[in-house]
């Protein structure tokens, strides 16, 4: 029995964490899994959710019933204001169906479900961005959809390729879904400019596309909610037809907690009505329904406003200290090391990864001689240096370009 069951490979990220753990070198550093660490290495508790934990723990009414099948309806409500805007005309139109989710990959899981049933395609497909989070190769198929990629990295400006893209989207077939990072493109760092982000507006509007946003990192990219939200409501204000998966893994620290929504806009309030039926059937023979605590979490930080300016202090601190991190390593790479290349990006890339620019070779070195982990393509958590442990990985890192 089970014999031609074939062994999978581990999971590209999470196989890291493993691998860190068991080290016992002492000076290990996990640059794999994008967690947010303080600068002692820890993971950190927002100090807004402890608060919200007190809050919710001793209210008496706290009960453990079933949540309605799409979500608390106080968290999916307040989730949407705060990804396309509290005086964004969909929502005031009610043109918007917002689900509870497992986190972003519920999100992608849920919207990749719901586009393979009832999507209009000429060319069944999702185009993602060459690279991407890996996980996007496994959960599109899973739901029926293949998988090709656009251009999106030049490895030789170690930025956009921005003309490819662009080409990439006009050459394909009319009212293809393309999935976009709304910020923080992971694993790249590298996010088009507001300029950029009109042109592929304009060419997804004259080609009838659809934009499948993933949006994991509100608020970490520059430490400001709605100016990383600028991309999706631009969008918004533009019609192009489009989702949202949100996550509150990361602004949140809710990482274990899986909270999160999808949000698709539709053109009257009537299909969106449509759409929640079906999005709740979905649901229903999947999840049944969702977790409440994380959302119960969120929905009180998002529905108190001194909650929630203290919220935004705590996602400041997150993205002020991975920028601090982003300069520290920027200045010993190219002041104190002089390490041969050149190390801008480190410093233009923005939230919570950089990619590094090096070969799966020298990856691979760091990983074996240094202890230090890092994904295969280069990609390092910011989030994992820290004053501690900057320099040991600079030097390193320095030893491994050098050869
Ligand atoms: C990452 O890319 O490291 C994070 O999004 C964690 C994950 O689930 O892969």
């Amino acid at each position: 029995r089970w014999t031609e069951v074939p062994l999978a490979p581990p999971d590209a990220i999470f196989k890291l964490t493993a691998a860190f753990k068991a080290d016992t070198y002492p000076n290990k550093v996990n640059l794999g899994v994008g967690a947010y660490r303080d600068d002692n290495d820890k993971p950190w508790v927002l100090p807004v959710v402890k608060k919200a934990t007190d809050i919710l723990v001793k209210d008496p009414a706290l009960d453990h019933e079933y949540l309605p099948i799409t979500g608390l309806p106080e968290f999916t409500s307040a989730a949407a204001r705060l990804i396309f805007g509290s005086d964004s005309p969909v929502i005031a139109e009610e043109r918007v169906t917002s689900v509870q989710t497992i986190s972003g990959t519920g999100a992608n899981h849920l919207g990749a479900l719901f586009l393979s049933r009832f999507y209009g395609w000429n060319d069944k497909r999702v185009y993602v961005s060459d690279p991407t989070w890996v996980n996007h190769h496994q959960i599109f198929p899973l739901a029926g959809i293949p998988v090709s990629t656009y251009p999106y990295y030049d490895p030789q400006t170690i930025g956009l390729a921005f003309g490819p893209f662009l080409e990439t989207l006009k050459n394909a077939a009319p009212r293809s879904v393309f999935l976009l990072h709304a910020c923080a493109h992971n694993p790249t760092g590298v996010d088009p400019t507001r300029e950029q982000w009109g042109q592929i507006a304009d060419v997804l509007l004259e080609k009838g596309h659809f934009a499948f946003f993933d949006c994991a990192y509100q608020g970490f990219a520059s430490g400001d909610l709605d100016n990383d939200a600028w991309a999706v409501r631009e969008f918004v204000r533009r019609n192009v037809p489009l989702l949202v998966c949100q996550s509150f893994a990361k602004n949140a620290g809710l990482y274990g907690e899986r909270v999160g929504a999808l949000h698709v806009v539709s053109p009257s309030k009537e299909a969106a009505v449509r759409i929640k039926s079906q999005l709740s059937v979905l649901a229903r023979s999947e999840i049944s329904n969702p977790p409440a605590h994380g959302a119960r979490l969120v929905s009180l930080i998002l529905n108190n406003s001194e909650l929630f300016e203290e919220w935004k202090r705590d996602i400041r601190t997150m993205a002020g200290r991975i920028i601090d991190m982003r300069k520290e390593l920027h200045r010993l790479l190219t002041e104190e090391l002089k390490t041969p290349g050149n190390w801008d990006h480190i410093v233009n890339q923005i939230g919570m990864f950089s990619f590094t620019g090096i070969s799966p070779a020298q990856s691979q070195a760091l990983v074996e001689k240094a202890h230090i982990y890092l994904t295969a393509n280069g990609r390092i958590s910011m989030a994992g240096l820290n004053s501690h442990n900057i320099r040991y990985f600079a030097e390193s890192l320095d030893k491994a370009v050098r050869g």
